[in-house]
């Protein structure tokens, strides 16, 4: 099985630069590639602040005037591995893409083009058997690599499609053209446009993708590429979220004795300030984007304890967000516990004391809270969208393979009912402990993803 050597490009990696999914996506996946003996090279951009020890300084990268000096260093990161860091222009940040208002960067279409510009230098001496790109912070490699290069692009979030002015896509070489949409430049639709393969992060997404209303204005162009799209649901990483060793945790538990959960839970509601009761807590650990939906509660929060629940949320992002979130915990301080910010430990304590785990999308590619939760014996409560069909079976639809509940839309009145359906199902011993169970003993690690992945870049290569 081994012997293949791919370049993975990527502008988060957990832990070295994380802000979203997308950072434990890469991760993962890169972790078990290597493990199923594939020859990785992980490269990220240089945002700096990263020491790596032996390391190489590599000879400066061959880029047009636009994106130079380009430079790059490799050796291992302490936690991750192996590492390639590139250097750009502009490049090196405190934070990935914005500024601590949370405003975006103004230069991030030269930063990360000129990243990804440099990325394809790179491949063009390491000569990989194939570039892996991931969202549009990568992109601009697909016009950039030798052709002859099999290039496969992982689209984690239609979304985020890094649109600019056109003149970007001249200064791309002749592939460029590719990147030239509605009188602009779109990174994320050229490579779409460019690359062998194309790999959203779950099966229903793909299906939403080829959709106008949801294909966010590239489903013309997705399903003229069809043949090339696959959905592949995204795995998580098993050793950092499981309660069997979970250094975060006060105790550790399993599908077996789940009765130490309830000292997580204790934890837990010390923590929050939260006193000891007998009603469920719901948790939430998420980005605060409308994406996620956590807006929806909001109206509901009055009318929690009548089912009784009580919720906590632990997240960071958007300003009008977080504010109204405050608002609500003020003035509900029973029901509501919002922490606003990003804490790791604080994210395990919640996935592990938590009984249910809310994640009501609007939209989501795939989605990992849900599938971290459920190692834990945490229900999910979510959406009928995306990546989130695809994990959680509905218990009321399937009490034999259910493994939580789904909103049939997102909305606040299918969230207030499912969260009634999700109390009243969580209260029943029986009914929560078989599906607990199922949720610890599932397969969720990146273990089979990975090998599809594998399976895949064998055609490509082999072609
Ligand atoms: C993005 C998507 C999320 C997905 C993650 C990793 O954050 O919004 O659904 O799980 O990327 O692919």
């Amino acid at each position: 099985m081994s012997g293949l050597r791919v370049l993975f490009a990527t502008a988060e990696l957990t832990p070295v630069a994380a802000v979203g999914g997308l950072a434990q996506a890469a991760t993962g996946l890169v972790h078990e590639l290597r493990a199923q003996g594939l020859e990785v090279e992980a490269v990220l951009p240089d945002y700096g602040g990263v020491e790596l020890r032996d390391e190489e300084r590599l000879p400066p990268l061959d880029v047009p005037g636009w994106a130079a000096p380009a430079t790059a260093r490799r050796g291992e990161h302490p936690s991750f591995g192996p590492v390639t860091l590139v250097s750009v222009p502009g490049i090196e940040r405190p934070h990935p893409y914005a500024d601590e208002r949370g405003e975006s960067w103004p230069d991030n279409d030269a930063r990360f083009l000129g990243f990804a510009v440099a990325v394809a230098a790179l491949a063009r001496t390491s000569r990989p058997d194939l570039v892996h790109l991931n969202d549009w912070h990568t992109a601009a490699a697909a016009a950039a690599v030798d052709p002859g290069t099999p290039v496969v692009l992982s689209v984690h979030n239609l979304a985020y499609q890094g649109r600019t002015g056109p003149d970007w896509a001249d200064r791309l070489g002749p592939r460029g053209a590719a990147f030239l949409r509605d009188g602009g430049c779109n990174p994320l639709a050229g490579a779409i446009a460019l690359a062998d393969l194309v790999v959203v992060v779950s099966p229903t997404y793909r299906e939403e993708v080829l959709r106008p209303e949801t294909g966010n204005g590239l489903d013309g162009l997705l399903r003229e590429r069809a043949d090339r799209l696959v959905g592949i649901r995204n795995g998580i990483d098993t050793e950092v979220w499981g309660p069997a060793h979970d250094p975060h945790l006060p105790a550790p538990f399993g599908p077996d004795d789940l009765a130490p959960k309830a000292s997580a839970k204790a934890a837990l509601l010390e923590r929050l300030g939260l006193p000891d009761g007998p009603e469920p807590l719901a948790v939430g650990v998420t980005r605060l984007v409308g994406q996620k939906g956590f807006d929806l509660l909001l109206p509901l929060v009055p009318r929690l304890g009548e089912l009784p629940l009580r919720v906590a949320i632990l997240g960071s992002g958007e300003a009008w967000l977080a504010r109204q979130l405050h608002g609500a915990a003020a003035a509900h301080p029973g029901t509501l516990a919002f922490v606003e910010g990003y804490d790791e430990q604080l994210a395990h304590l919640l996935l592990g004391g938590g009984d249910l785990l809310l994640l009501p999308s609007r939209f989501e590619p795939c989605g990992l809270t849900q599938m971290q939760a459920m190692r834990y014996g945490t229900l999910p409560v979510v959406t009928d969208v995306g990546g989130l069909r695809d994990t959680v079976v509905d218990l009321d639809d399937d009490p034999e393979r259910g493994l939580g509940w789904r909103a049939p839309v997102a909305d606040s009145g299918a969230l207030l009912d499912t969260l009634r359906r999700a109390v009243l199902g969580w209260g029943d011993p029986e009914l929560r402990l078989a599906a607990q169970r199922r949720g610890m003993t599932a397969d969720w690690s990146w273990r089979e993803p990975a090998a599809q992945h594998v399976e895949l870049y064998r055609r490509l290569v082999n072609r």
